[in-house]
């Protein structure tokens, strides 16, 4: 049995993971910055960066502590490369070189954006692959036709902004903090999905990309703004909950359409949904009712590997099987794999 140690610091997250070659996974280790960035509304990229430097190594090791396991027992160390902030990558991959070069242990470089979809293969605990995947992040909107756990090929993404930004962006419209996804699902259990009808842009365009910039303004327009800076959160109460609502039944109403296409488009029989967007239980609720309207299997992690993680990096383990290993002039590649 080879045992891995992995690392993530693309984003805002400081967390390290111990798993088994199975893959099993033996400890996952997350140290938020939420606080850190909550007063600027939004992720500042250089104060993730000096934050990774400063909780790393207690994060790595609570993850060998958890997971009972020796430095000595680590048989390679996988990190996330590529995308991210770049400041933030370059944190966690210098620690993996320093640690594959001082353990005399392989190392190995795997996509953030992958591993969202390789939480779905890990929490199911058996193989996921062909399956149409779903990265719904932050950063990302991304549909896939999955070969393997490696070989994806791009359906559609976002044009503009992702499912999560545009969360966070109409969140701070309405006055209801970082991050904004978790507080628009708060907020939309008191409101009325159908009070607004907001736009489904894209939805009947051949190509399966994502468009949410338009539903974001749309949401401005109706607190009566022409731009970011005029107009002034709603004050609490129906109204608030009701566009929190009628935001979030489009975006899912997106979401899950452009998944029934993808699955009628390749044929696939199994959906696979990762990234913080998928932690929203709407869109859970849409794509469950889907995979049952369809008659195919949907994937989707346990809400702690939905979010960032380092769990999710056993994706590791396949490169690892295939000896596809990185050399220590492995780079930080902020867009993509
Ligand atoms: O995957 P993730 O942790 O980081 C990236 O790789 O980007 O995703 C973070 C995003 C944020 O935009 C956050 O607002 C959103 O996921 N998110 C949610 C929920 N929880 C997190 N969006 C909607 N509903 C949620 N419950
Ligand atoms: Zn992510």
């Amino acid at each position: 049995m080879t045992i891995f140690l992995a690392i993530e610091t693309s984003c805002d997250e400081t967390a390290a993971a111990v798993f088994t070659d199975e893959p099993r996974i033996l400890s996952s280790v997350v140290a938020s910055q939420t606080d850190l960035h909550a007063r600027f509304g939004g992720v500042v990229p250089e104060v993730a960066a000096r934050a990774h430097l400063e909780r790393l190594l207690p994060v790595i090791d609570d993850a060998l502590r958890q997971a009972k396991v020796s430095w000595g027992e680590i048989g390679c160390i996988a990190v996330h490369h590529t995308p991210g902030l770049i400041g933030a990558l370059l944190v966690g991959i210098s620690a993996a070189k320093a640690l594959a070069l001082a353990l005399g242990v392989p190392l190995v470089g795997v996509n953030h954006v992958a591993s969202h979809i390789y939480a779905c293969r890990l929490s199911a605990g058996r193989d996921i692959f062909p399956c149409v995947g779903l990265v719904v992040s932050g950063g990302h909107t991304t549909l896939y036709d999955c070969l393997d756990a490696l070989t994806f090929r791009t359906l559609g993404a976002t044009r503009d902004d992702a499912a999560g930004e545009a969360f966070d962006k109409v969140a701070a419209l309405l006055g209801l903090g970082f991050p904004g996804g978790p507080a628009i699902e708060r907020e939309a259990e008191n409101g009325e999905p159908t009070a607004y009808r907001f736009p489904r842009s894209l939805i009947r365009d051949e190509r399966l990309d994502f468009s949410f910039s338009g539903l974001k303004t749309a949401v401005l327009y109706a607190l009566g703004g022409q731009n970011n800076a005029d107009a002034p959160p709603p004050p609490p109460g129906k109204g608030r909950a009701d566009l929190a609502a009628s935001f979030q039944a489009a975006a899912v109403d997106v979401l899950v359409t452009r998944c029934r296409q993808a699955i009628q488009r390749t044929g696939r029989t199994r959906l696979a949904v990762g990234g913080g967007v998928a932690a929203n239980s709407a869109l859970r609720h849409g794509l469950t009712a889907l995979a049952s309207s369809l008659g195919i299997e949907l994937f989707i992690p346990p809400l702690a590997y939905c979010t960032d993680n380092a769990a999710m990096a056993a994706a590791a383990v396949e490169h690892w099987r295939l000896g596809r290993f990185a050399s220590l002039d492995l780079d930080a590649n902020p867009t993509t794999g």
